[in-house]
């Protein structure tokens, strides 16, 4: 079976877990094969992809092979995969637009971006690029706040005819007018803003599904969340933030039984601790009304490793929209973006969303 051709935008510690792990896993078999959804999906197992395009824009990254490039700072996630051969795919310079927050020229070299002096590329570039390289999938992995570029990378996409998911907040499959566009062009796209394997909001949902369930009734809660990697430093920046804020509370309302007020829910990145790095600690606090109006409240303290607790996920999204193409199914994957994406154009339970996903890649629904 043909590998799966996917293309990178943003070569940073979400893009290094996946590549990591889609040689992590070469050397293991269904049995021993930890931390993953599924081992095959539709035949296709989490080795069957291969990078043959990536775009980044910052100087450490640009013009190195992808395998260089994942371990290049500002990078600072967990190295589970030292050796991941050359893939002989050399990171093209991508367009800046807006992915650069300007606040982080205040910090030192290794833990911000430093936006290479090479030519930017135009949408023809970077359509050529994806045309070239036989990219059937573009994946979506820049900043949160980048709206022009998620835009510019979206179009790039629509243009070359290749699939696109997209990992983070910046709406493009939950905004009715960019997913048409896709749907017009039959092609598929799963967003947006990828849902972690255990993370903060898989948990905050959990939990609030079982308040509703048993009958509590969730009155306050929030979620702050603490990490020292480049997408928290990002994020210090609050004009960046609205989408991704919405994305994570989303998440949350949509599964409590009644909308909560907006002031009774806090979700959100909190704060930006450099020593942290790649380790993000979510502090969560739910308050609710038991039996006989009586109160109860639940604290948690969850400790992740961010990036590479998304990339299985994605490894799984990647899979499905294969799935799509190969079944010339196009427009939103309304099942996969509902299991694998904090804020998909429809929200399920995960529940729900999962018993959808496993019948989307049975072939038992379209989408
Ligand atoms: N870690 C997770 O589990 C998780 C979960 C949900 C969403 N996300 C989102 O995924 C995105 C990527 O996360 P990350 O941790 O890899 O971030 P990161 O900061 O490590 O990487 C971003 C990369 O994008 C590059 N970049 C900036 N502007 C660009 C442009 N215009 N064109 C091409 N490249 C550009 C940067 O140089 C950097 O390499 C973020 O928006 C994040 O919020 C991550």
């Amino acid at each position: 079976m043909d590998k799966i051709k996917i293309a990178i935008a943003g070569i940073g510690n979400c893009a290094s877990s996946l590549i990591q792990g889609i040689e992590y896993y070469k050397d293991k078999d269904e049995n021993d094969a930890i931390g993953l959804m599924h081992w095959d999906l539709g035949g296709y197992r989490p080795f069957d992809i291969e990078v043959v395009a990536a775009f980044d824009i910052d100087k450490r990254k640009v013009g190195t092979d992808v395998s260089e490039a994942i371990f290049a700072p500002p990078n600072c996630t967990a190295v589970f995969c030292p050796e991941v051969p050359k893939a002989g795919t050399i990171v093209k310079m991508g367009c800046i637009l807006d992915g650069v927050s300007e606040h982080m020229a205040g910090y030192s070299e290794n833990r911000s971006f430093i936006p290479s002096s090479e030519k930017e590329s135009a949408k023809e570039d970077v359509i050529k690029e994806l045309k070239d390289s036989g990219a059937e999938i573009l994946l979506n992995y820049l900043p949160v706040g980048s709206e022009e570029a998620t835009r510019f990378y979206a179009e790039c996409a629509l243009e070359a005819g290749v699939a696109y998911i997209n990992n983070m907040p910046v709406f493009i499959v939950s905004d009715p007018e960019w997913a048409a566009k896709f749907e017009e062009k039959g092609i598929p796209v799963i967003g947006d803003d990828i849902k972690a394997q255990l993370g903060a909001t898989i948990t905050h949902r959990t939990l609030a599904d079982l308040f509703r369930k048993r009958g509590v009734k969730l009155e306050r809660t929030y979620q702050l969340n603490t990490g020292g990697n480049t997408d928290f430093l990002n994020m210090l920046n609050r004009n960046r933030l609205a989408s991704k804020k919405e994305s994570k509370t989303e998440a949350v309302q949509s599964v409590v039984g009644q909308r909560m007020d907006d002031d009774n829910i806090h979700v959100g990145p909190s704060d930006y601790v450099p020593w942290q790095n790649d380790n993000k600690v979510c502090f969560l606090r739910m308050e609710g009304k038991l039996f006989g109006d009586v109160p109860m409240n639940i604290e948690l303290r969850l400790s992740v490793e961010d990036s590479p607790n998304s990339a299985g996920v994605v490894i799984d999204a990647i899979r499905c929209c294969k799935l799509a193409l190969e079944r010339g199914i196009g427009g939103i994957l309304y099942s996969p973006s509902s299991y694998f994406m904090k804020h998909p154009p429809k929200q399920f339970t995960d529940d729900e969303a999962h018993v959808m996903t496993d019948e989307f890649i049975k072939g038992q629904r379209d989408n």
